[in-house]
């Protein structure tokens, strides 16, 4: 399969070893090959899900409650590329032939503003129905031709997209190596690079690494000093915590196992 076929993490990871070159070529358990949750489909740095039950319906509020409940929004649509792929990717898997999208009216500052339920404005209703509360109780769908369309939100749907943003993975660049060779962790922080390890391996995560600290930061960059003043940490993740304005991020340290 993708994930055992891994030429090119062998060229990527040339340097580092033939050990860690094995363990890199085996399939995530976790992760898809680009790093998204198994379920979730990447695309654009973003990964997104389609729901589909069979047995029961949702409305457009609650798609948005079961999509944050698992760490996601109901999906934004910024464009048509991203529509474009939600259709023919996803929507064309169900056999429903429209679902919930982000798209409803948020009432702001005396009026109703057409807005992606993660916050991100919906520039292009704004414009096709204008900012009015002629649209009250309506929310948008789209259908697997590619075209959007507003629905009661009351309505039962069975199927519905959620969209999150990629976790990152970073390495200190040579830990690996490290732990492999001597076992020898004394290196000075401040002369070890972090390395965004892309696609990143979950398996390599949980064997190889300990979680120490979770903390909320501004910048990827403060994550990765989180790190370097973490005693042992090696790694950290980060994840932006709104997935269209990345103002803050998850930051999670780890360190070797093995340490
Ligand atoms: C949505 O459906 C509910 C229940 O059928 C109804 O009471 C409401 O008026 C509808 N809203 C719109 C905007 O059509």
């Amino acid at each position: 399969d993708r994930c055992k076929s891994g030429l090119d993490l062998k060229t990527m990871w040339v340097e580092i070893g033939l050990i860690l070159v094995e363990i890199l070529t085996a399939c995530a358990d976790g992760l898809t090959m680009e790093g998204c949750e198994n379920g979730w489909t990447f695309h654009k740095h973003l990964c997104y899900q389609l729901n589909s039950d069979p047995y029961g319906t949702l409305t457009h509020g609650e798609a948005i409650a079961v999509c944050m409940a698992k760490g996601a929004d109901l999906t934004s649509v910024w464009g048509k590329k991203e529509r474009d792929f939600i259709a023919q990717e996803l929507l064309s898997t169900s056999k429903e032939e429209s679902a919930w999208i982000g798209l409803r009216q948020d009432y702001r500052g005396n009026k109703y503003v057409w807005t992606w339920s993660d916050g991100s404005p919906a520039d292009e209703a704004s414009w096709k129905y204008g900012n009015t509360d002629d649209f009250t109780g309506l929310c948008g769908i789209l259908r697997t031709d590619g075209t959007e369309d507003l629905r009661n939100c009351t309505d039962p749907l069975r199927t519905f997209i959620c969209k999150k943003n990629l976790k990152m993975w970073y390495v200190v660049s040579d830990v690996f190596e490290n732990a492999y060779r001597d076992e020898d962790f004394s290196v000075e922080p401040q002369k070890l690079l972090f390395e965004r390890v892309w696609p990143p391996k979950v398996e390599l995560i949980n064997d190889y690494l300990k979680h120490l600290a979770k903390t909320t930061v501004s910048k990827e960059t403060d994550c990765a000093y989180k790190c370097f003043r973490a005693n042992a940490c090696r790694a950290f993740s980060v994840q932006c915590i709104v997935n269209w304005n990345c103002e803050k991020y998850d930051c999670e340290v780890y360190r070797p196992n093995a340490f």
